[in-house]
């Protein structure tokens, strides 16, 4: 059968299903669709027709233009640069949080500042100076105060591109049932965030952040839940595990509130535990050529830390201390072992020589560009996301020159960035509900909708078969962006 070189009006094709029955519907926000149910045999070539219609509008909040929604002044000048690139304008929004009292906005403020379940403040408070809070209260207060309403910011359409999209293929894999607590009650649900697919077994790795345990899906079986491993993290209460990684057949996780790095032998079960001298938000983990494990602490004091392979002992370092709010995000490891990382309320890049041992800091062109997470190119170049600045940018390893791609879409949110084996650039944007691919040679971008609308994923992983693994809407996820493998011809 010839294959298929473009759609056919709204035609999508998947290649290579196994045989069964199958439940065939469309999901798009403001739409409603049939359902078809189809029986598949072996050798079997079937097409099913769908109709949709229009269904109940999605939100009808007022939606203005962002100096609407955020007046231009002082207060939003010091929120961008000090807080902006974590929380985003979309990503933990404060307007959504509105209307609220002065004292009310004044509390969630402060609470920043507080130590919480993660044994540090999520900023450090002598990072950011009493007199520079205030400010930021009577902003918050004046735009979204108990005498403001409820508004959301305008979004472009987005239109989505039928010829790449036709044959892509999004796995969504159900977690496995959460084991009954003491008397039988259910123990929870499952929380997902980093999901890693091993090198040297068919496993894909990933952190459950609510029953404080690694999961690991078994691709060579395909029952449910059978196809789950899980190793409990044996401290009392929630660690929340936030990154996971493999390197040298061990599995290692940062813990968000538990104040270590986590390793796990899948072969044997064993888990220790390395205590990181600064506490806790411990964040993205990645190893070197020499496995050492590196890892950032998102939360609290401005640090990168490294677990060495042999002695296991943590050292840390705070890569500039110029920028003492830094909030150190995503972390990679170039070739010759040079450590890099965003730190996206400094506003820099910063990037460790193993052989000077000495840091260096890269600001963004575009000031308060909230840097998020960094990947590399196969050409060593990095790429790296702008959440405040809606932009992709590459840093030249050889010059330190930053440029910077502002995406076609306002507000986009460029939250995860990752190379793949062709150097496209994937990225993932949250108000947009999307993963998006980003062209080196074109700069055009192809967007990939997610299975659920309105999920998110804060980051990938691409195995050596060219799929993204995620979890999004607290499921495994996988897309092959080019399908199922065609039937020979
Ligand atoms: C490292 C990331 C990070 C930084 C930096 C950060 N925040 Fe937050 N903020 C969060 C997260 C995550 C939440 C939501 C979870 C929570 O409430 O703990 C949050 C919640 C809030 C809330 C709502 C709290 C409540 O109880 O209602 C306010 C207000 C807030 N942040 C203000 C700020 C301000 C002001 C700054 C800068 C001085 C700041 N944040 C910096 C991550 C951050």
């Amino acid at each position: 059968m010839p294959i298929p070189s473009s759609p056919t009006g709204g035609g999508y094709q998947i290649f290579n299903l196994p045989p069964g029955t199958y439940e065939i519907g469309a999901v798009q926000e403001g739409f409603e669709s049939t359902t078809l149910t189809l029986e598949l045999k072996a050798g079997d070539a079937r097409i099913a027709d769908l109709a949709l219609r229009a269904g109940p509008a999605g939100n009808t909040v007022e939606r203005v233009d962002y100096d609407t929604l955020y007046p231009p002044g002082r207060g939003r000048d010091v929120f961008m640069k000090e807080c902006g690139g974590c929380h985003g304008v979309m990503h933990i929004p404060l307007h959504r949080l509105g209307p609220r009292s002065e004292e009310a906005w004044r509390r969630g403020v402060n609470r920043m500042f507080e130590v919480n379940r993660s044994l540090v403040p999520v900023v450090s408070p002598d990072a950011v100076p009493a007199a520079d809070r205030e400010p930021i209260v009577k902003y918050l207060n004046d735009s979204f105060g108990v005498h403001t309403t409820r508004r959301d910011l305008k979004l472009d359409p987005l239109v989505v591109d039928e010829e790449p999209l036709f044959r892509a293929i999004y796995v969504e894999y159900d977690l496995p049932p959460v084991a009954p607590g003491p008397e039988g009650k259910p123990a929870g649900s499952r929380g997902t965030h980093d999901v890693f697919p091993s090198a040297v077994s068919q496993t894909v790795f990933m952190v459950d952040t609510q029953q404080s345990s690694i999961l690991g899906m078994d691709l060579r079986t395909l029952e449910y839940p059978v196809r789950f491993r899980e190793w409990k993290i044996p401290v009392p209460g929630n660690v929340h595990p936030h990154g996971i990684i493999e390197a040298r057949g061990k599995v290692y996780w940062s813990e968000l509130a538990g104040g270590a790095i986590g390793e796990l032998d899948p072969a044997t079960g064993a888990i220790s535990r390395y205590p990181s001298p600064s506490k806790g938000g411990l964040h993205t983990l990645r190893a070197d050529s020499k496995g050492n494990v590196w890892y950032t602490g998102v939360y609290g004091p401005s640090r990168i830390g490294r677990v060495d392979a042999v002695t296991k002992a943590v050292t840390e370092w705070n890569p500039s201390r110029d920028h003492p709010n830094a909030h150190y995000y995503g972390v990679v490891i170039d070739k010759r072992d040079r450590v890099w990382t965003t730190g996206n309320t400094a506003h820099i890049v910063a990037r460790f020589e193993p052989r000077t041992q000495e840091w260096t800091a890269y600001p963004t062109p575009t000031p308060s560009a909230g840097p998020r997470r960094p990947t590399i190119d196969s050409k060593g170049r990095i790429w790296f996301s702008e959440h405040l600045n809606d932009a992709l940018a590459m840093l030249d390893p050889d010059s330190g020159k930053i440029v910077e791609y502002t995406s076609p879409l306002r507000h986009s949110g460029e939250y995860e960035a990752y190379a793949d084996p062709q150097d496209n650039i994937w990225l993932s944007l949250r108000p947009y509900g999307t993963l998006a691919r980003f062209d080196q040679q074109t700069k055009a971008y192809t967007y990939f909708p997610y299975p659920e609308p309105g999920s998110h994923t804060p980051k990938i992983e691409i195995d050596a078969q060219g799929t993204i693994w995620f979890a999004a809407a607290r499921r495994l996820v996988s897309l092959r962006p080019n399908g199922n493998v065609p039937p020979r011809m």
